[in-house]
């Protein structure tokens, strides 16, 4: 069976972040032989230009465990109407040296949960403008839209009943599309 890795990207430092919840709530839902890799983004300086010829170890590991994905995930909260700085901060990293954009050709999914009703819509917009110039493919439908709202996830975490059909499909879309992109 073909094995297909994962990064998962969050967008939020946050102890107890929702959108980190969403994307490890998402993980079980999905076939046979998809495994994930949450990168670690909080831990990279900010990017600085002068420093592309000798980057940090977390630079070096950020770059490898893209290089090394069959997919992306990107699980991210809206920060005043865009992403946020640290998710930028991550994708920017990968991005260089010039001619080395470690995210390029690698199947994304773009999804997020915030507490505003538009459910992170301006920031998945905006992240899938970053994406498509550094030659990421994006699933463009079903979109995900989500409100972060009592029932979203249950006692232990898992996907709450009301909205699991709905994740459930758009995983099933995504792990298809993964798959595609692989062969
Ligand atoms: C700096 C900042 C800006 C925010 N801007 C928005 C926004 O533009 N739209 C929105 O829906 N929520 C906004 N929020 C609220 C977030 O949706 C909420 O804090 C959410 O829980 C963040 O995701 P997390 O739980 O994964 O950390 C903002 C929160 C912060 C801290």
């Amino acid at each position: 069976m073909s094995q297909y890795r994962i990064a998962v990207v969050v967008g939020s430092l946050r102890k107890d972040s929702f959108n980190r919840q969403l994307a490890r709530a998402l993980e079980p839902l999905f076939p046979a032989g998809f495994t994930f890799e949450h990168l670690r983004i909080d831990d990279l300086p900010l990017y600085n230009q002068d420093d592309d010829g000798s980057p940090a170890a977390a630079v070096t590991r950020l770059r490898g465990e893209v290089k090394a994905a069959q997919g992306l995930l990107f699980v991210t909260p809206e920060y005043n109407r865009s992403i946020p700085g640290v998710l930028k901060n991550a994708i920017d990293h990968a991005s260089r040296p010039y001619g080395q954009n470690a995210w390029a050709g690698k199947p994304a999914g773009v999804l997020g949960v915030s507490v505003g009703a538009i459910g992170t819509a301006v920031a998945q917009q905006h992240l899938r403008n970053v994406l498509a110039y550094l030659d990421v493919p994006t699933l463009g439908q079903p979109e995900a839209f989500i409100q972060q709202k009592e029932g979203l996830f249950d006692a232990q975490g898992r996907i709450g009943e009301a909205s699991s059909k709905f994740l459930q499909a758009w995983v099933d879309r995504y792990a298809a599309w993964v798959q595609r992109h692989q062969s």
